[in-house]
């Protein structure tokens, strides 16, 4: 196979947002309780948090953190996890306990601790404007009012500052609690908006999109629910998940191309708006859950966080993580936030047992390096590749790959999706003025299956190859099959 691409300054898609790297925490399953907090672990500090995830969420290179949910946070009443009495409640959307032992003050330590920005939920479920702006209050408001008074008393007397909010999560689906029609819930978001930004104008705010790109109400909802909010958010969020499924590999290693046009068609809808309107704002997009996720069985008995979503992943997960991180950086002129979801145990790169270790998974490295180094700008990369045919998706290119460029190098990040064949690679250099390729690191496997554990922590990790070299303003690289590649050039 082979395949190439030009590289030229001149065409940047522009500096990048390093809301990119979020991830998420959801009161889901072990990702909080014997996830980032476990009170008497070896591991635990003074508060409880596990010190050992803390130094995987800082090697991980997350930059923002989504909490508390994803469905949970439809259910959710944030006072039960604040001050001295925490009330153990029923949580619908997972069924489950919910001890209220890690809330806000919890989270907001955790965040300053992983050196993450915090980004919030608030629910509008069950809730609405009026609990939004108690919590804004509770949150954000340095003192001298009842709530921000309570949080001082509660032990935190800065305001924790959170300036990235969601207006819900998942309104369109039916499993919502609150589910809501468009109609509905663009007045209930708009109404909430408008009110947390009479408290703060500075607030960036995130409307929800639909659930997924197969959403039957998908762009029409998102039509709706922006005509009656535009004025008052910023962002709308999508969502998707994939496997691989029905021994389809190929429809499931294109998965960074489909996040390509769920985006594409996002933006179409939210400019359409933006034209009826004839509004000079554009909305971004807030990518705010995105994964692999195999479904597993659901939780029936009323548990404590139970062991659920916990997907151990494979050489395969990885390489179509990385293409979906690629897919990420080619949208960034409009994807400026996204969240994978979730940070540890469920659906999640980080793994731990309680008591025990905490280990990353295969889709951890693909994750780290992407946010190591992808500070800068993102060069537009057109590549000429060989393509398959997928039974989800048509057509899609064997090479996914885009470049980022700083004062100190060109990283080019790159999927062989091949499951087969080594790629050659040919990339057109001259206009980047690059003299050498420093490193070409590769995560690849000759069985796609392999997976870490907690016995083979270390089973699947990148690697460095040697052979990529640059020669008169051409360089030349070998992608073997199913890889994911990050060159560094200077
Ligand atoms: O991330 C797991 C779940 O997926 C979230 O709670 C929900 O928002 C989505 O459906």
């Amino acid at each position: 196979l082979r395949a190439s691409f030009t590289l030229d300054p001149a065409f940047s898609i522009g500096e990048l947002d390093r809301r990119l790297f979020g991830s998420f925490v959801e009161h889901l399953g072990r990702c909080v309780y014997s996830g980032i907090y476990e009170p008497g672990h070896p591991r635990a500090d003074a508060r409880g948090f596990r010190t050992d995830v803390l130094e995987l969420t800082r090697e991980l290179g997350v930059t923002t953190v989504r909490y508390p949910g994803g469905n949970f946070v439809s259910g959710y009443r944030w006072e039960d996890g604040v001050g001295p009495h925490r009330p153990a409640r029923l949580d619908p959307a997972w069924r489950s306990i919910e001890t209220n032992a890690f809330g806000l003050g919890e989270f907001a330590a955790w965040a300053t601790k992983a050196g993450v920005e915090p980004m919030m939920a608030v629910n509008l479920g069950t809730r609405g404007v009026q609990e939004a702006c108690d919590l804004l209050e509770y949150a954000n408001h340095p003192g001298g009012t009842a709530l921000s008074d309570l949080r001082i008393e509660h032990g935190d007397a800065e305001p924790y500052g959170i300036r990235m909010w969601c207006l819900g999560n998942e309104m369109d689906g039916p499993w919502q609690t609150g589910h809501k029609s468009a109609a509905e819930y663009g007045s209930l978001a708009q109404q909430t908006a408008h009110a947390m930004r009479m408290i703060d104008p500075n607030l960036e705010l995130v409307l929800c999109g639909s659930s997924n790109h197969e959403m039957p109400t998908f762009a029409a909802w998102e039509s709706t629910v922006l005509e009656a909010a535009y004025d008052e958010v910023d962002y709308i969020s999508l969502h998707a998940y994939y496997r691989e499924e029905h021994g389809d590999p190929a429809t499931f290693l294109a998965a960074g191309s489909a996040m390509e046009d769920f985006v594409q068609d996002v933006v179409a809808t939210a400019d359409h708006v933006r034209a009826r309107r004839k509004a000079r704002k554009r909305i971004m997009l807030s990518f705010d859950e995105w994964n692999v996720w195999y479904a597993g069985p659901g939780n029936d008995t009323w548990e404590k966080a139970p062991r659920i979503l916990e997907n151990v992943y494979n050489v395969t997960d990885a390489v179509a993580v990385g293409s979906m991180l690629i897919g990420l950086l080619r949208q960034s002129d409009r994807v400026r936030a996204a969240s994978q979801a979730q940070l540890v145990n469920v659906i999640a790169p980080i793994f731990t047992e309680p008591g025990g270790p905490a280990w990353r998974q295969t889709i951890f490295h693909p994750f780290a390096q992407a946010a190591r180094y992808g500070h800068g700008e993102v060069l537009r990369v057109e590549p000429v590749s060989p393509v398959a045919e997928t039974k989800g998706y048509g057509e899609a290119a064997l090479l996914h790959a885009t470049a980022v460029r700083n004062d100190e190098r060109t990283t080019v990040f790159a999927v062989n999706r091949s499951l087969t064949e080594p790629m050659e690679l040919q990339i057109d250099v001259r206009g980047i003025e690059a003299a050498r390729v420093v490193s070409h690191e590769v995560l690849a496997d000759a069985d796609r299956f392999a997976t870490n554990t907690r016995e083979h922590p270390d089973r699947v990790r990148p690697y460095e190859v040697t052979g990529a070299a640059i020669d008169g303003g051409r360089l030349t690289a070998v992608l073997p099959p199913l890889s994911w590649n990050v060159l560094h050039l200077s």
